[in-house]
Parts: C-alpha cells; structure tokens; sequence
C-alpha cells in the first residue's frame, strides 16, 4: 500500500493585469515581457487562504470524498494571511475540520516540499489517511508595483491535491535543499516587498534545479529519458528550458501556466498539475518530476509514480 493522488483543485482571483496594462503603469513592453519570460498577464488582489480553501474544496470534490474523510492540512506559502495563527488553520475551519494542520514556508519549492511532509506523515506509525497539499501565495501583496524587475513576474493562485492510501502512485524519490548565503538574492524588506537579483536568481536556479532533478533521479535509479511529465515551478519559460536542455528533456514533456499565471510561487506546481491532468498526461503508472526554486535560496524535486 502506497499513496496517490486522489483529486486536484486550483484557484485563481478574478482581477486580471495584463503586460500591456503594466505598460500604462512602467518602462516596460508586452514584447519584453513575452520574450524575457513567457508571461502574458497575472491575476491580482487574491487572499491566500481564500485561494487556498477554493482549491481545497474543488480537491476535495475532485477525489470523490467529503471535508470529513481529510485527517491532515499542510498549506506551502510565503505571503501568509497573518503571522499568527497560521494560515492552513482558517482553511481547516472553512472546511469544517478539526484535525491537523500547518503552514510551510519553502517559498516558491513549498509545494514539493508539502508533498514529501505528506508522504512521511502518512507513513509515519498513526499517521493520517489522508492529508489536504495546498500551495497559495498572493504575491501581488508583496510586489513593489513600481520596480519593473520584479512587477512584471508574479501573480496570485492557488492548487491543491488530496494525497489518500492505494495500491496505485509512488514517491520514488526526493531532493531538497537551501544555499541560506543566497538569501540576499531574494528576499522581502522590512515594507514586506519583494527585493530580487533577478540575473543571479536565473543563474542560481538553473543549476540548482538541474542537479535537484538529477539527484532525485539517481535516487529513484532512473535516468531523464524515464520522465513522462515535468511540472515545474513556473517561474520564467527560459529557465524551464534552460533546465530541460541541460537534463535532455524535450520540452513537450512539461506542463505550463505561466502565460496566464505568472509566478505564483507554492501554487504554480499543483496549478502546472491541474493542466497537465486536464491535458490527460497523468496516467497511473507515468513518471512525473516536480520541481521548484525560489526564495532561501530553497530548491526541491521529487519523482513520483503516478
Ligand atoms: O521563483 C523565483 C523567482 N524569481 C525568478 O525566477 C526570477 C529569475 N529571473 C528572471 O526571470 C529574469 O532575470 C528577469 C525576467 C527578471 C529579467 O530578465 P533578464 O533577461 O535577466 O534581464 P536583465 O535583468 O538582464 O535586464 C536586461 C535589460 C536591462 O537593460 P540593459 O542594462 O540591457 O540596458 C534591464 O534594465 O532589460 C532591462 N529591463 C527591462 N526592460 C523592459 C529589466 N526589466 C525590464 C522590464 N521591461 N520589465
């Protein structure tokens, strides 16, 4: 007995920002845009554990379950509500639950992360049947909206995937890891607005990615040519292909959202998932990589059997 994904959900705030409603607003073009990072446009004004609680509950009615059959919630973010308490507990509560829950603050790898945590609680002795993976950042809250470096690149979401006990599905591998001398290269000032290097954050997570993937790999005994499907974090088209060309992986193989997303930090894997689900690339039995990077610097992949 092992365990799958049962349902996926995303969320996404109405408001919708386009390049060329940016263009009204700083020095920049809809052409720069497209051609330095594969977005189109971004949606805004989204509330974290709003985003998060609608794309639970859409998970939830994915797998064919009620609220009641959840035993855990583990949201991933980095733009929580408030510090205190955590966000996961106003998502338990639109639920109606009482069980378990935590936020986990991996910025932008959060969702591979909340996915590993869940597989080690579940098989953890009493371990729980079920446990609730919400990745949901509002970005547009931390962005500085004059700073065209950064403006231009994030946007709000939301996924989430029910992790339930079946002889179907697997977690064949798993690398994480952060470089904390980096943290400089991305991160939020005391305004609590995003401050990034945003060459050396490209630089740094070609690499780190590419190693991940590939340790991840080793681990599972598989090689590149073994993936069926790649959802990465959906940070910047060029390095997902920067990344694909250096593991020899056709680019036909990854799922993306980006256009129409942004970066949306911890949802952009489970929101690169739902496409890929509805794209009918996950069958049970295909190897399927996710991978992200972001602030910390924290990086992580893990191979699943789907
Ligand atoms: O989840 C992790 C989050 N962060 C990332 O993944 C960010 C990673 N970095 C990136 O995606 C890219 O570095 C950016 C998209 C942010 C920038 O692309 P780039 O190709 O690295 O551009 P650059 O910063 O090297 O700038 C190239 C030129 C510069 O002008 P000069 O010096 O060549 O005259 C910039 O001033 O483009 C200029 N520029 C812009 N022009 C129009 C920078 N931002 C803009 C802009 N519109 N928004």
């Amino acid at each position: 007995m092992t365990i799958r994904i049962a349902g996926i959900g995303t969320s996404l705030p109405p408001t919708i920002v386009t390049n060329h409603d940016l263009e009204q607003r700083m020095d920049t073009s809809d052409a720069w845009i497209r051609e330095r990072s594969g977005i189109g446009e971004r949606r805004v004004s989204g509330v974290t554990s709003e985003m998060g609680l609608d794309a639970a509950t859409k998970a939830i009615e994915d797998a064919g379950i009620g609220a009641g059959d959840i035993d855990f919630v583990l949201l991933a973010t980095c733009t929580p509500d408030q510090v205190i308490p955590a966000t996961s507990t106003q998502i338990t509560r639109g639920l109606g639950l009482t069980c378990g829950s935590m936020d986990i603050n991996a910025a932008c790898a959060g969702f591979a992360y909340g996915y590993a945590a869940a597989f080690g609680l579940m098989l953890a002795p009493g371990g729980p049947n079920r446990v609730l993976v919400v990745g949901a950042d509002a970005m547009s809250k931390v962005v500085d909206w004059t700073d065209r470096g950064t403006a231009i690149l994030f946007g709000d979401g939301a996924g989430a995937a029910v992790l339930e006990r079946h002889e179907q599905g697997d977690l064949l591998g798993q690398d994480f890891g952060v470089a904390g001398d980096l943290r400089e290269i991305l991160y939020c000032n005391h305004a609590d607005t995003i401050v990034m290097e945003g060459r050396e954050v490209f630089k740094r997570a070609v690499r780190a990615v590419t190693q991940s993937v590939k340790n991840a790999l080793d681990q599972a005994g598989l090689t590149p040519s073994d993936i069926d499907v790649v959802l990465p974090h959906q940070a910047n088209v060029r390095i997902i292909e920067a990344v694909c060309s250096r593991l020899d992986i056709p680019m036909e193989k990854t799922h993306n959202v980006l256009e129409h997303t942004g970066n949306t930090s911890a949802a952009s894997i489970p929101l690169a998932m739902a496409a890929a689900n509805e794209a009918g690339a996950l069958q049970p039995g295909k190897i399927v990589v996710m991978t992200g990077f972001g602030a910390g610097m924290a990086w992580g992949s893990v191979v699943v059997r789907w």
